[in-house]
């Protein structure tokens, strides 16, 4: 029997490659030849890829490519859903709820005088213990995550010590896979249990998101209206929004660093440029290992191609910050770009709330490390780096350097 439908080979994967140290070949090729492409999801759905730096800013600043409507059933996917559908609209839900305020404050760190210098004593009490411990030492554990799990544990208002158990249900949280697994509501739940018990312990927190949400629950329009679920629910999300793409971008920078010492080496003797360095280190860093999801709609015209109404549209985070037109030597890491706009933090209506913060984390974590470990570099070749399968992120499975 023949059909008309596509072959389902036919189309490009995505995702794309999962290595983290050097950008797929499929994106380039892709952006030279078709820069809204047809590709095939892991759940067998097709979607449009987009990957290069224009088209990539137009859609995420039309508001009829929609990243709600990217959780209502029935529609093509990128991968199967690992947390409630209501939860993919966070800022919206946030914004409704009226907790806008307290997320934002709690997301500045102009608001925290103290977190510069806290931020930075954490870094060091890391580095400490490796440098006790000796090379190699893998990074990713010893530094990278306990450092931004640290900045999260005081941003919501929980002990710094509980921060394994809420890594680890990241880990499991932001799977990709092609269909509903069993261990992902229950792992969702258990952390919005742990969180839950955090906003109601007694005595009552009074720091950080927690201790915010404490205070607004006192006042009675507030209570009627929003349920402990909900507040809890904020904060599990900004956890695993927040801490996973700042210690994942912190490990992509540190193999970057460790990769090019003469880098490290201009950091070290001009600490300054360090804000210009982060952010060409974030143009650079592959750790988005999915794409921006967006259903379209209404039917937009988008470069060369009509996109339909209900169709998926992806957005190529690295299709767009190695895009020749607007950032000339793409490969090459300089840190003195004279215009660096790129989208590491997205664009537009879901511009990421948190990028000052993820700014600053950064900056003083690599700081510290190239001030701590002079001579930093990789304690294997970069190609044996393990990769992890599966994930929304490029993330290696260690980081061992040597000093
Ligand atoms: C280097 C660190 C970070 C990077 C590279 C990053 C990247 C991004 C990107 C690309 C988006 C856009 C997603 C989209 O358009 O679909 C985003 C959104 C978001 N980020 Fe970040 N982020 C970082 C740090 C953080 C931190 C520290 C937090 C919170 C503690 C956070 C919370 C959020 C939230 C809540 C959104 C959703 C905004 C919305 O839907 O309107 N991020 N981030």
């Amino acid at each position: 029997m023949t059909t008309s439908t596509t072959p389902r080979t036919e189309l490009p994967p995505f995702p794309l490659s999962r290595r983290g140290d050097v950008l797929p070949a499929e994106a380039e090729r892709l952006r030279a030849e078709q820069p809204v492409a047809r590709v095939r999801t892991m759940t067998g759905d097709e979607a449009w890829l987009v990957s290069n730096y224009q088209l990539a800013k137009q859609v995420l600043e039309d508001d009829r490519f929609s990243l709600k409507d990217t959780a209502n059933p029935g529609v093509p996917r990128q991968y199967a859903l690992t947390i409630p559908p209501e939860v993919v609209n966070n800022m919206g839900n946030i914004n409704s709820a009226g907790l806008r305020d307290a997320v934002m404050k709690t997301l500045s760190p102009r608001a925290d005088r103290e977190l510069g210098s806290w931020l930075e004593a954490q870094a060091h009490r890391l580095l400490d213990r490796v440098i006790a411990e000796g090379a190699p030492a893998d990074l990713r554990d010893a530094f990278a995550e306990p450092y931004s799990a640290a900045l999260h544990c005081r941003l919501i208002g929980i002990p710094t010590d509980d921060w394994r158990r809420l890594m680890s249900g990241i880990d499991v949280a932001f799977i990709t896979s092609p269909q509903p697994f069993e261990g992902s509501t229950p792992n969702w739940y258990k952390d919005l249990g742990y969180l839950l018990d955090r906003l109601n312990a007694d005595p009552a927190p009074t720091r950080g998101l927690l201790g915010r949400f404490v205070e607004l629950r006192r006042s009675p329009e507030v209570s009627e209206q929003v349920s402990d679920e909900l507040l809890a629910t904020v904060a599990l999300s900004l956890f695993g929004a927040g801490a996973v793409s700042t210690s994942a971008f912190l490990q992509h920078a540190i193999i970057a660093l460790a990769q090019q010492p003469e880098l490290a080496d201009r950091l070290r003797a001009e600490p300054a440029v360090i804000g210009r360095a982060v952010d060409e280190l974030l143009r650079y860093n592959l750790s988005i290992g999915d794409a921006l999801p967006r259903i379209a709609l209404a039917d937009v015209k988008l470069g060369e191609v009509e996109i339909r109404a209900g169709e998926l549209v992806l957005v190529l985070i690295e299709g767009a910050n190695y895009d020749p037109e607007v950032f000339p030597e793409p490969e090459k890491i300089d840190f003195d770009r004279v215009s660096n706009p790129h989208l590491a933090f997205g664009g537009g209506r879901h511009f990421c709330p948190a990028s000052a913060l993820g700014r600053t984390h950064a900056e003083i974590a690599l700081t510290a490390l190239v001030q701590r470990l002079p001579g930093l570099r990789l304690a294997l070749p970069v190609e044996q780096l393990a990769w992890r399968p599966g994930f929304i992120k490029r993330l290696p499975e260690r980081l061992p350097v040597l000093w």
